[in-house]
């Protein structure tokens, strides 16, 4: 684990409900943006008959890009009211609000019986879920038998240096992560078979190059309701911080998929 702050349940929401953060991550509150979210669901064998699960679904870009180009129905359940607001509006300006439906909810704590879903999907959030094995336990529960998961995350060799550890930090989705070990063990201890961890460091370029991007026009074109929080420091300074950590191979992105026994 990395010496950060306890994770806050609902603190992390509320920061992917800032203005700053939507327009700096883009579409995509996650490394890899849609063409990882396709990778996932590929994997996951999702299909047109699929009933799909997106932990922590942010705005929901994900659930209507499953729900278009797969067919399947998507579930989003998130703890922010606000982005779950902007996924129901944004579904229904896509026309898929009969493939995809959000509901609030803890991660921790699903507001789903069991053996709803064939696939779980969640995307850059594990890290920022207060207990790890809790969330692990819910998806498993909410899974049918022989249902599939699949997730992507950060994950920490070394502890993050201190100009990560902050808000930015965060909201990258770098604090908090844990090790491959501890994410291989959480997975198998709940009871998943075929564990399989891949590095997707590719998702954590994308992103760095998409934040850089939106910063550059940030910078020029200076929108006045898009202020950087004092407290966020210098975020060009964060962004080559990641990259040598990254680099240096303190941390990295996972892809992690595993399958809920059959009965
Ligand atoms: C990095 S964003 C990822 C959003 C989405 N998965 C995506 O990739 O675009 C993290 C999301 O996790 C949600 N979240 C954090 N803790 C949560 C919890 N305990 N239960 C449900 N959602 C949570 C936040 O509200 C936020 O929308």
């Amino acid at each position: 684990m990395s010496a950060v702050a306890p994770r806050v349940l609902g603190c992390c929401s509320e920061l992917y409900e800032l203005p700053i953060v939507d327009y700096l991550l883009g579409q995509s509150f996650h490394p890899g943006g849609p063409r990882l979210t396709r990778q996932l669901a590929s994997t996951a064998l999702v299909g047109p008959k699929s009933e799909v699960l997106d932990v922590a679904c942010g705005n929901g870009n994900s659930a209507r890009i499953i729900a278009a180009d797969f067919g399947a129905s998507v579930t989003g359940c998130d703890f922010s009211d606000i982005n779950l607001q902007r996924a129901a509006v944004a579904s229904r300006s896509a026309k898929l609000e009969a493939s995809t439906s959000f509901v609030r909810g803890n991660a921790e704590q699903l507001p789903f019986g069991g053996k709803s879903f064939d696939v779980v999907l969640c995307e850059c959030s594990l890290c920022l879920f207060e207990n790890l094995n809790a969330a692990l336990a819910e998806i498993f529960r909410v899974l049918k038998a022989g249902g599939r998961v699949s997730i992507s995350d950060f994950y920490l060799n070394a502890p993050v240096p201190r100009v990560l550890d902050g808000l930015l930090g965060q909201a990258l989705c770098v604090a908090g992560a844990d090790s491959i070990d501890t994410l291989r063990c959480a997975f198998s201890a709940v009871g998943f078979e075929y564990v399989r961890l891949r590095k997707a460091n590719w998702a954590l370029t994308e992103m760095i190059a998409r934040v850089r991007r939106n910063l550059a026009v940030l910078d020029t074109a200076s929108p006045a309701d898009l202020t950087l929080p004092a407290s966020w420091g210098d975020p060009a300074q964060t962004l080559a911080e990641l990259e040598r950590f990254i680099h240096s191979e303190g941390g990295g992105y996972l892809v992690i998929t595993a399958q809920k026994p059959p009965e």
